[in-house]
């Protein structure tokens, strides 16, 4: 599909120009995928599902700095511009924006976009301003490309509500696509932070995916009550020391305010270290997670 190759743009007059002429080529939707790069098979299925429905494909490869609260996370968070760029090429992706800093951020930069309400819970509890960061690029990127339509994970479950509600308020024409969590043979969640377990970690790390499932089966046996599918994640949790858990909850799926009767929308929420790396995960309640061999 990308007979013309992959084209590296790095400022915002250089995308516009570069959707303008696929558009040419290929007249229709355009799909804008944002990443913060170290990519992974995670993020190139937004790619293909961005690839299945628009005429032209653009990811943004950019690590915001506005979205880290700890300034060593930042200075740690992977770089690997070169692989990323293959990566989306052979994915089907037409223009990579990957933008300096100071493209995105120039001198007397002043406005930000907060969201209220949901921003307040889990993640944004633990991590001060950090959507705020990601509300306010994830505007710019929409106003820099313009695309029809821009795909998230469902990974970040938090963040597509976040951004769902920042794209309606703000009236920013653009259809917000969800795109399942991609998982490994035992469930984990795809993250570039699981490139930092070792082998050890990463059978610790099941125990985020193990708790889901623990919950997604009582619920399907009939337990509606969310205090005791909580405890269910506790108990889970209790089995696997070694991992230290931030957050185990069940939430509406869309307002992610807490909910006394679960149904099958019904949303678990994770956020756990497991030796030193913090990991999140997420599924409705009707859903169940594929533990492969790993799971019972
Ligand atoms: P990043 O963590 O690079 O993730 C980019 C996109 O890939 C997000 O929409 C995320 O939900 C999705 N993703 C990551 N792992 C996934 C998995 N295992 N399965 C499916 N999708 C997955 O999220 C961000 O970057 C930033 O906050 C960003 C939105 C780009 C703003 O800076």
């Amino acid at each position: 599909m990308s007979a013309a190759g992959l084209v590296v743009v790095r400022d915002v007059a250089a995308l516009r120009a570069a959707i303008a002429a696929r558009q040419d080529a290929r007249p229709g939707s355009v799909g804008l995928v944002p990443t913060m790069g170290a990519l992974h098979e995670g993020h190139l299925t937004l790619v293909t599902h961005a690839r299945a429905v628009c005429a032209v494909v653009v990811a943004s490869v950019f690590v915001n700095p506005t979205q880290f609260n700890d300034p060593r996370d930042l200075a740690a968070y992977p770089r690997t511009e070169a692989a990323d760029l293959a990566l989306l090429e052979a994915a089907g992706c037409d223009i990579a924006f990957v933008p300096a800093p100071s493209a995105l951020y120039p001198a007397g930069f002043a406005t930000h976009v907060e969201v209220s309400g949901l921003t307040e819970v889990l993640e944004g509890a633990l991590r001060p301003g950090h959507f705020r960061g990601v509300a306010t690029v994830v505007t710019l990127l929409l106003r820099a490309a313009r695309p029809t339509h821009a795909f998230f994970g469902e990974k970040d479950w938090q963040q597509l509500q976040v951004i769902r509600r920042l794209a309606a308020d703000l009236l920013l024409d653009v259809t917000i696509v969800p795109v399942p969590t991609v998982r490994d043979a035992h469930g984990l969640a795809l993250s570039s932070r699981n490139a930092r377990l070792d082998a050890t970690a990463r059978a610790q790390a099941r125990a985020l995916p193990r708790a889901i499932v623990a919950a997604q089966r009582a619920f399907a046996a009939g337990e509606r009550r969310a205090e005791a599918l909580e405890a269910m994640l506790q108990a889970s949790f209790a089995q696997e020391p070694a991992v230290r858990v931030d957050y185990a909850l069940v939430a509406h799926g869309e307002t992610l305010r807490p909910v006394d009767v679960a149904d099958a929308t019904t949303r678990v929420l994770l956020a756990a270290h497991v030796q030193g790396v913090r990991l999140i995960d997420n599924a409705a309640l009707g859903e169940r997670i594929d533990l492969g061999t790993g799971g019972d």
